[in-house]
């Protein structure tokens, strides 16, 4: 049994002919100590999946109009307040982009993870433990540094204060949603260093959200590319790294800036992510699409999978898409 299977989930925001519907029949699972990339553009609806996990996201003015979301096996889209309690840091745990949102200004650090030990460790709520899970998430003097206020760290130290408070619980799964998008490009490689080496020693499922393709590279074992509410394409993220298969997929590689490739052209994605209120007909990309058709505007494509493990929702999927060096020019 996987840890995590999301089935056929719909959410919409608002009622009745104006509802909008930011996710539009997501399906993934996630297996006990899998790294799973939830990537996209901007308002592909990644966050709002992401935190239906937990059923997160405020309803009103959500609705989960459909799908199930089976965590352990149980679907917390029909959990009582008690279960949800109980998996909300009990099973799954979340880091967000801007630490310095999460954190309280006004205590110090070791203030805050000790408080968020005595949420769901009453048993390990002592200073021991905060130097332990401030040691786990690689910060130096953790003795000194449980005593700092926020502002007193850097933005990347924040961060490793707010992952130490999400492992607090001991989670089975830790969402990550776009964590080291504030940061610096350094920062941002020691922080996925630290979830990599973390998955590695704790066992614990991740699922990385970003919009940065990127980044996926050596963490993700597999990866789902969102688009406008739905997946594009999903499969092990060594086969979609090497060789995508949904033109989007491709578009988001060639938007993205390699380290040590020296000065290469990017090609920006034409158009914009399309808002709920105007979604095109047919296929949802294909306004913006390098390889679409007449019929792509009127027929709606199913994920379909392709070869074991790859799932790709477009029909011309064996067509060739411009090879990726000569879209980077
Ligand atoms: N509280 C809300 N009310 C109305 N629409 C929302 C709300 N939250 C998110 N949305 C919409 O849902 C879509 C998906 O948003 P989101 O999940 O945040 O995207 P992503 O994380 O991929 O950038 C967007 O169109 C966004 O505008
Ligand atoms: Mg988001």
């Amino acid at each position: 049994m996987s840890l995590l299977e999301i089935r056929n989930l719909q959410l919409e925001f608002g009622i009745g002919p104006t509802a909008l519907r930011a996710v539009n029949g997501v399906s993934l699972t996630l297996a006990a100590g899998e790294t799973l990339c939830l990537v996209g553009e901007s308002g592909c609806g990644k966050s709002v999946t992401a935190l239906s996990i937990a059923r997160l996201v405020p309803s009103p003015p959500a609705r989960y109009v459909g799908g199930e979301i089976l965590l352990n096996g149980k679907d917390v889209l029909r959990m009582n307040k008690a279960d949800l309690r109980g998996i909300r840091g009990g099973v799954v745990s979340y880091v967000f982009q801007e630490p310095s949102a999460s954190l309280n200004p006004v205590f110090r650090v070791g203030h805050q993870i000790r408080e968020a030990l005595k949420l769901h460790r009453p048993d390990r709520a002592r200073a021991e433990e905060v130097v332990r899970l401030l040691k786990l998430v690689g910060i130096p003097a953790p003795e000194l540094r449980m005593r700092d206020y926020p502002h007193q760290l850097s933005g990347g130290m924040q961060q490793r204060v707010m992952i130490a408070m999400a492992l607090a619980s001991e989670p089975k799964l830790l969402v990550a949603d776009e964590p080291t998008t504030a940061l610096d490009v350094t920062i941002q490689a020691q922080i996925l260093d630290l979830l990599r080496d973390l998955r590695t020693r704790l066992r614990m499922s991740i699922l990385l959200i970003t919009h940065n393709l990127g980044i996926v590279g050596d963490l993700a074992d597999r990866v789902a590319v969102m688009y406008a509410g739905q997946i594009v394409e999903l499969s092990p993220a060594t086969d979609l790294l090497q060789r995508p298969l949904h033109p989007y997929t491709l578009a988001l590689m060639n938007s993205v800036p390699k380290l040590g490739a020296g000065a290469q052209r990017l090609t920006a994605i034409p158009g914009n992510v399309p808002s709920l209120e105007a979604m095109p007909p047919g296929c949802r990309f294909h306004p913006r699409c390098a390889r679409a058709r007449p019929e792509c505007a009127r027929e709606v494509p199913g994920l379909i999978e392709v070869e074991p493990g790859r799932w790709v929702r477009c029909p011309f999927w064996t067509q060739p898409l411009p090879a990726r060096q000569e879209a980077l020019g």
